[in-house]
């Protein structure tokens, strides 16, 4: 593999900067030779806009690094080495509607926990799939390392339905460990979190600092009001006696489920008229002066004001993934793969997110002890809505849908779930022709 060929499909979000720094920063491990930023026709201004800015920042770096910008997906994917996933079907506006709707029954609108997250899975599957029909013809043997939400559900489809090497990727470990290291004061190098569970709602089981169990330390410090959060979740803290209990650091999303009522009464009022609107709706704001920016020529590296993004260390995963597989380095990393028995209570075939020896030949997840009951249950319960999910998004099976979302736990009871597909479907309609 001389000269690495890079396709990343959604090129033109706002985040390219962030990878693009990535292949900056590791030039002398990776020999890449093509970048191609691909969209769709509704994207191309953004792409434009976005794509010069990466040319720039290349040249600065002095790298011979040729960015091609195109709408033309199958010349993007064709004898590419590794795919990147990085786009969003409906873009922030359909995002909008599903951080709004689910609020008047009374239920958790976010872009990947619940219904939002469901709505956007259904959105999204098929297209990936589409993708990855392309790269069995055109790149079969490339890696495909997807970002595209809901990650765990995208990639579990992937893995499921088709032969393509794929490992589903999210910032939120990297995002904890540097959290962690920052509240103990120590180098991320020296510390090592056991993660297990699903996207979104990982677990780190315990915390080593240079081999010794800290675990607590870090309860201490949270309680204490050290921040473990993301941008784009507020901070809540944590309850003591509870996290004491629990004795493992739940995940900012974590909030979703065991701080429902208070994160709901905040959705809420952020949707009222008047309010500050829901997270998509700040995005678009950001956004749209982070365009404004990118606009000017004079500007040659990722600005700062890209921090107010969920995203932080995106590109620090996906590049550092992408080393260790092309350079066989026998790291751990935490991705999004196929279970195969690790996290014994789940079914083998889906895919979870956990510690992986990550190699040439992929990931190999790390044997982990066994799961106690207080993690099992919502753990299972969250993963029966992923395999109906994936199944209703594949197939545009309703009834899938309906059995998903009624065993979501943040859905309340089942006629929710009815009311809430129905309307969903009927939101979405121009993106779901699987279920015409
Ligand atoms: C976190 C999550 C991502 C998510 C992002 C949203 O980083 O891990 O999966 O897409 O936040 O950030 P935003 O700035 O778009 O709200």
């Amino acid at each position: 593999m001389a000269g690495l060929k890079i396709a990343i499909i959604g090129g033109g979000s706002s985040y390219t900067p962030e990878i693009i720094e990535g292949f900056i920063v590791r030039k002398d491990e990776l020999p890449v030779k093509e970048i191609h930023l691909v969209d769709i026709k509704e994207g191309q201004e953004k792409l434009n806009i976005v794509g010069s800015l990466a040319k720039r920042m290349v040249e600065k770096a002095g790298l011979d690094i040729n960015i091609n910008l195109t709408l033309d997906r199958r010349e993007a994917l064709k004898d590419a080495d590794f795919v990147v996933t990085q786009f969003r079907v409906g873009g922030l506006d359909a995002r909008a509607k599903d951080e709004r709707f689910p609020l008047k029954y009374n239920v958790l609108g976010q872009e990947t926990t619940g219904p939002g997250g469901f709505a956007k899975g259904l959105r999204t599957i098929p297209v990936m799939l589409d993708i990855c029909k392309d790269m069995e013809e055109l790149c079969k043997d490339a890696w495909l390392i997807n970002f595209t939400n809901p990650s765990g559900l995208v990639t579990e489809a992937v893995r499921k339905y088709t032969d393509i090497k794929c490992l589903g990727l999210c910032n939120v470990p990297i995002h904890m460990k540097m959290d962690i290291a920052s509240m103990l004061d120590a180098d991320s190098q020296d510390i090592f979190v056991e993660f297990t569970g699903l996207n979104h709602l990982v677990w780190g089981r315990k915390v080593y600092l240079k081999g010794e169990d800290v675990t607590s330390q870090v309860i201490d410090k949270l309680l204490d009001g050290a921040s473990l959060s993301m941008k784009n979740i507020t901070d809540l803290k944590w309850n003591a006696e509870f996290l004491r209990a629990l004795n493992m650091i739940p995940c900012p999303y974590h909030r979703y489920f065991y701080m429902t009522d208070k994160l709901l009464e905040e959705e809420k009022e952020a949707a009222r008229e008047g309010g500050q609107g829901t997270r998509a709706e700040v995005v678009k704001g950001v956004e749209e002066k982070l365009f404004e920016l990118y606009k000017d020529v004079n500007l040659k590296d990722k600005p700062k004001e890209l921090e107010k993004r969920g995203g932080a260390y995106y590109s620090d995963a996906a590049v550092s993934l992408i080393s260790a597989i092309y350079n066989d380095k026998k790291e751990i990393h935490t991705v999004n793969t196929v279970n195969n028995g690790t996290i014994k209570e789940l079914p083998n075939n889906s895919v979870i997110e956990t510690n992986c020896l990550i190699d040439r030949r992929g990931a190999t997840p790390l044997n982990i002890d066994k799961l106690p009951a207080e993690v099992l249950g919502l753990l299972q319960s969250v993963k029966s809505y992923e395999v109906n999910a994936v199944e209703a998004a594949v197939k545009g099976d309703k009834s899938k849908a309906i059995l998903a979302l009624a065993s979501h736990p943040l859905v309340p009871s089942a006629a929710t779930a009815v009311e809430i597909v129905n309307e969903l479907i009927e939101i979405n309609k121009s993106y779901l022709p699987q279920f015409k």
